[in-house]
């Protein structure tokens, strides 16, 4: 497949173990929804490497000394519902000052077109740096609209981070966004005829709400 700059796979031993486990069928619902946090934990740290940061005066018991930290109210984490919730404490663990919004998408299981039936954002959400999180990029057609909501309202730094990704997703995603970075834990084969990935980890929302 064609690489591309602003695509990025985040491997690593420890990513390759957990993604072994929730991508196994017998993985209960407890042990699945735990190890999707902590990849997106993993994740979240590779992927705010360049968020803007700022000077501030701590006090030591010492002396006053110049320390970075992340900008004030620079950061949205935008789960796309409703796998997408199951990375947001993920993420919160190593951030928690990030504000989040909501976007409702369904992919309607004919036609594999996503379907919005929820937005809600922070305020100011175009001056933010906006993580978009979702476990699957699998035809890349929900990360597209949720990309493309973003923008029409105005927002100019965004990224994506999914754990599992086709690469029919990463391409569509990639192509018509280059100004997004996107972070994924794995690139799997293909998807079959059902828009599912392979060898993928099933239905994830499913799989975290223990729905099926
Ligand atoms: C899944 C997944 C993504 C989408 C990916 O959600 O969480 O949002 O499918 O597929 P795509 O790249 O082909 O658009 P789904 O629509 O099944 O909804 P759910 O999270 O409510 O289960
Ligand atoms: N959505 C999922 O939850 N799983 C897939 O394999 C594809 C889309």
């Amino acid at each position: 497949m064609k690489t591309y700059d602003n695509v990025h796979i985040l491997d690593h031993p420890l990513i390759r173990h957990k993604l072994a486990i929730i991508r196994n069928k017998d993985t209960d619902t407890k042990q699945f929804r735990d190890i999707i946090k902590e990849l997106a934990m993993l994740m979240a740290y590779e992927s705010f490497k360049d968020i803007p940061t700022q000077e501030v005066e701590v006090e030591t018991p010492l002396e006053v000394t110049k320390q970075t930290v992340i900008k004030e109210n620079s950061v949205a984490i935008v789960p796309i519902l409703r796998a997408g919730l199951g990375m947001v404490d993920g993420v919160l663990a190593l951030f928690p000052a990030a504000k989040i919004g909501h976007i409702g998408l369904c992919r309607n299981e004919e036609t594999l077109e996503p379907e919005e039936y929820y937005c809600k954002l922070p305020t100011n959400i175009e001056e933010k740096v906006v993580m978009v999180i979702d476990p699957m990029l699998a035809t890349g057609g929900s990360a597209c609209d949720a990309i493309n909501m973003l923008k029409k309202r105005g927002c100019k730094k965004i990224k994506l981070l999914s754990i599992i990704a086709a690469p029919e997703g990463v391409k569509v995603v990639a192509e018509n966004h280059p100004d997004v970075e996107v972070y994924i834990s794995t690139l799997d084969r293909c998807l079959n005829e059902h828009g599912y990935i392979l060898p993928g980890l099933g239905d994830a929302g499913d799989r975290i709400f223990g729905t099926k």
